[in-house]
């Protein structure tokens, strides 16, 4: 038998319920501040990613699914979204229609990490980005946002942890500072962290490995170095989240697995997901339209991991009806003639309705509605046709009663919203 693929995984119906509830309840929050859904391919040129995330980036050295074409042109699957809608805004000149874009994106990525809880190959993202505001209130107002959604959610233990990354007038002193440090401790950091200290010092930062922690206690942090302006973004930014009650904690050690950001960087973590405790990472990435060839315009975003959004969401207990409305059980030719009639009209009308086709005998029909956690029954046999009323069982108070098959399908809409209510 042929496997799915390591770290991919099938979403059965049952599980799907969550996922599109969970959708749904994001899509409506988004709209409610104005975003828009923008849909973008799953496959770009690979310079796209390399050039965007960073070169010296564990996605990029590591993780991407990348393959020629029969052309022999790179592509890779995406990692992530930002990089192709702002490739998508710069193409489209939708800055032309109006710089300031909100928009949002929810699909699936790809990352070759090893799998674990919470870790997969395919994953997916519930993505936004806004182009054009290089106000600090958008800043809070995404990190706002998230955190309503996660109320609404019934997301357990969300902590905002925000940090500022300055931009490329204060970056490089901090930069510098950061790799003289980091080359006088260098015996004591693993071999990845050796190399990054001097491609990429800031990956060192949020090194996973216990030695390189310990070995940078005394890092400086980005914070003390930022110019005046970012030191006043950052402010407000923190000022607008405490002035909506946001409880937020600075970690100057977070730096994000992404090299486009630049001032706000954050994530929303919990501690129901063991080791992958960011159900969210976001940031501003203010040079990237222009890095890309567009114009100089500021963006920022976030992605939420929808996978354990939807591992962990309580949803407030929330259980999904997952069997029909309806279902038809008919006895005899003549029956089964009339009944696949009726579960048309009832379908079209907005029941959920579900037709037994074979010939099983009204005892395992009868099992079989059972199984499916039908609310009701419709027996419909020669007797019944004869009588000109068939008969409904309500499933859970197993009360039956007749139903006159004369304009069956009005009376019985009648009938299923009553007892729905
Ligand atoms: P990211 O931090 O790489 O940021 O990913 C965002 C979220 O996606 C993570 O916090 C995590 O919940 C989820 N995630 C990442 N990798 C995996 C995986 N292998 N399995 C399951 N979930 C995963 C970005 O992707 C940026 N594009 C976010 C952004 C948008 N920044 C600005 N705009």
């Amino acid at each position: 038998m042929i496997q799915l693929i390591r770290g991919f995984k099938d979403i059965l119906p049952g599980e799907s319920e969550r996922w599109q509830y969970i959708e749904r309840t994001a899509v409506e929050l988004f709209h409610n501040f104005g975003y828009r859904e923008i849909r973008i391919p799953i496959m770009e040129r690979t310079e796209l990613f390399a050039r965007s995330i960073g070169e010296n980036t564990d996605i990029v050295e590591k993780e991407m699914y990348t393959f020629p074409d029969r052309k022999g042109q790179l592509l890779t699957l995406r990692p992530e979204a930002t990089a192709s809608v702002v490739r998508s805004y710069i193409q489209h000149k939708l800055y032309a229609r109006d710089p300031i874009q909100k928009v949002y994106v929810i699909g699936p990525m790809f990352r070759r990490e090893r799998p674990q809880k919470g870790r997969y190959r395919q994953f997916y993202q519930i993505d936004a980005e806004v182009f054009g505001v290089a106000e600090p209130y958008v800043d809070a107002q995404l990190i706002h946002m998230l955190v309503t959604l996660c109320q609404r959610l019934d997301v357990p233990d969300v902590h905002v942890v925000i940090n500022s990354l300055g931009c490329p007038r204060c970056r490089p002193g901090f930069r510098e500072a950061l790799a003289r440090m980091l080359a006088e401790v260098s015996g004591q950091l693993c071999s990845d962290c050796v190399r990054r200290s001097t491609r990429n010092p800031l990956r060192v930062l949020d090194c996973k490995v216990p030695a390189c922690q310990e070995a940078i206690g005394d890092a400086p942090a980005m914070v003390d170095y930022l110019c005046d302006d970012c030191r006043a973004h950052f402010a407000e930014v923190r000022d607008t989240l405490t002035r909506a009650s946001i409880p937020h904690r600075v970690n100057p050690r977070l730096v994000r697995g992404l090299d486009y950001y630049t001032r706000t960087a954050f994530e929303l973590q919990t501690g129901a997901l063991g080791a992958q405790s960011a159900v969210c990472g976001g940031g501003r990435y203010d040079g990237l339209v222009k890095a890309l060839g567009g114009p100089d315009i500021p963006a920022i975003g976030f992605a939420i991991g929808f996978d354990r959004l939807v591992e962990i969401a309580g949803l407030n207990g929330r259980q999904f009806a997952d069997g029909p409305q309806l279902f038809i059980a008919p006895i005899g030719d003549a029956g089964r003639r009339q009944a696949c009639q009726w579960s048309l009209e009832l379908g079209a009308a907005g029941v959920a309705v579900e037709l037994e086709m074979t010939t099983r005998s009204l005892k395992s029909q009868m099992k079989r509605a059972h199984r499916m956690h039908a609310a009701h029954v419709l027996i419909v046999g020669d007797d019944e046709l004869a009588k000109g009323a068939a008969v409904l069982r309500n499933m859970a108070t197993k009360e039956q009663s007749e139903i006159p098959i004369e304009d069956l399908v009005g009376n019985l809409r009648t009938r299923l919203a009553a007892d729905k209510k």
